[in-house]
């Protein structure tokens, strides 16, 4: 049950995330803050999805677990970052 729900929001956060970078490129362009910590956010989640593969075939070894969850914690404080600039350039473009 818990790797279900585990499974089901990586595919929601993925999803989540893609929209966002894509927006951002659209929106935004480049070069631009929110462009860059939502690409940021996009190439974290993609070595995220690596290491947990990682966790599993290597059946959780400690040093994959522990790097599976510190990418976690920067996937979040990117996407955090992310908002939190988009906020604060609301209405500004190409900043
Ligand atoms: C953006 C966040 C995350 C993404 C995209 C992600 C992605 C993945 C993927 C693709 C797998 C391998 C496939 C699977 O068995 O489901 C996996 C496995 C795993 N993840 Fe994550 N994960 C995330 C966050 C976390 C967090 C926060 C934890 C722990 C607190 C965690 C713990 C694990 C564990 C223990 C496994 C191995 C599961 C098993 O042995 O079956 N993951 N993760």
């Amino acid at each position: 049950m818990i790797e279900f729900t585990h499974r089901v929001w990586t595919v929601v956060v993925t999803i989540l995330v893609i929209a966002t970078t894509i927006f951002a490129w659209r929106r935004y362009r480049w070069p631009n803050k929110v462009t860059a910590f939502s690409t940021l956010t996009f190439v974290l989640l993609l070595c995220q999805v690596i290491l947990g593969m990682v966790t599993v075939d290597t059946r959780t070894l400690p040093i994959a677990v522990t790097s599976h969850l510190a990418v976690a914690t920067l996937v979040f404080a990117s996407a955090l970052t992310t908002a939190i600039v988009a906020i604060g350039s609301r209405g500004i473009r190409n900043t």
